[in-house]
């Protein structure tokens, strides 16, 4: 088959493209190798898939328009894995327009190559984040997602708004997915595994946010994208039945759905930390820290959705990512 994956110089792109190349797939990747964070890891991931004679690389701006529309009339894609965007709550309260572009312009550049061109499925990244407010936990597709506090959140809620238009307009099939903290080799340097990791080994005290006192369903970068591949062969179909007072927010009439992808097992920061301490052998200095703007107390994921659909839910422990997380990132940072 033949697959547009947006974002593949980042995180979750890059392994989701070497396990499209591994099952043989042709997959053109795009990124615009953004500096958000060290640009020479964006290029070593890249590096790490230049092996792959299937895989070929573009780099392209979601955001230009011209680009993107060309891009999709010569390449003919079957199906589209969309996960480029401008990641990071806190990024988003100082950088508000990186969002405007990446995220609304961009997701409707994608939106409307597969319009033009046919696509069987668009699978695209959403987040955790977009539970915002809501305190019922486990947090489930079933429950209604108005309240985001960060304009993050709020550019993932839109793309599942902007996605269902499309599915219903245009009969496009979409699945959106949640992803919950996900962490493993090659992460991402804003994300608190490795900046903790970073400043841990060099001796210099890490930032506890409200005082320790939040937790994450840290999700391993495996599970993230075993869901995903499982999901893209789910093809959202229309239901008839389906109204808007008797069924799902995470389902329509038109063939769109929406998935958590978490682990389903939430962490306290402290346990979290205790981890890292241990799978890096080295005591953290700790800088106890008021709550931030724009981050949520709590996420945990309700999976059942995923594990009813796919028989896959999310599995690794926290010891055994982070145990995996530090082994890279000493080898890799010669630390
Ligand atoms: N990692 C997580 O914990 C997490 C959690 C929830 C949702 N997500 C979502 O999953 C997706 C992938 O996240 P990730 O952790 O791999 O992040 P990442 O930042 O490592 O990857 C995103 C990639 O998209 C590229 N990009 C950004 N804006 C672009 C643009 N305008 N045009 C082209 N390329 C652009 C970046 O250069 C980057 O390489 C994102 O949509 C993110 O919002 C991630």
């Amino acid at each position: 088959m033949k697959y547009l994956v947006t974002g593949a110089a980042g995180f979750i792109g890059f392994y989701l493209t070497k396990r499209l190349c591994e099952a043989g797939h042709e997959v053109v990747g795009i990124d615009n190798l953004n500096d958000y964070y060290d640009v020479n890891l964006k290029h070593a991931r890249l590096k790490e898939l230049e092996i792959y004679q299937n895989f070929r690389f573009q780099k392209l701006d979601l955001a230009d328009r011209e680009g993107v529309a060309k891009l999709f009339e010569a390449e003919q894609f079957q199906r589209v894995i969309h996960l480029a965007a401008q990641a990071g709550v806190r990024y988003s309260l100082d950088n508000p327009m990186a969002y405007a572009d990446s995220n609304l312009v961009g997701h409707l550049t994608i939106l409307e190559g597969c319009r033009h061109h046919n696509i069987e499925h668009l699978v695209y990244a959403s987040s955790s984040s977009v539970y915002g407010l809501n305190s019922k936990t486990p947090f489930s597709t079933s429950d209604s997602v108005d309240h985001p506090i960060s304009l993050y959140a709020a550019t993932k809620k839109s793309n599942e708004l902007m996605s269902h238009t499309y599915s219903h307009l245009y009969g496009i099939p979409t699945t959106g997915l949640r992803f919950f903290t996900v962490y493993g080799p090659w992460g991402r340097p804003d994300m608190a595994l490795f900046k903790f990791a970073k400043l841990i080994t060099e001796g210099k005290p890490i930032d506890v946010y409200n005082n320790g006192n939040l937790s994450r369903d840290f999700t391993y970068i495996d599970d993230i994208v075993e869901g995903i591949i499982r999901i893209q062969d789910v093809i959202p179909q229309k239901d008839e039945n389906w109204t808007v007072e008797s069924g799902s927010p995470a389902q329509s009439s038109a063939p769109y759905k929406v998935y958590n992808i978490g682990n389903g097992n939430p962490v306290k920061l402290e346990s979290f930390i205790d981890s890292l301490e241990s799978a890096l052998n080295i005591k953290a200095q700790k800088n106890y820290m008021p709550m931030q703007p724009g981050d949520v107390y709590k996420t945990y994921a309700d999976v059942d959705n995923l594990f009813e659909i796919t028989g896959f839910k999310p599995n690794t422990s926290i010891e055994a990512g982070v145990t995996k997380f530090v082994d890279w990132y000493q080898a890799f940072y010669k630390a």
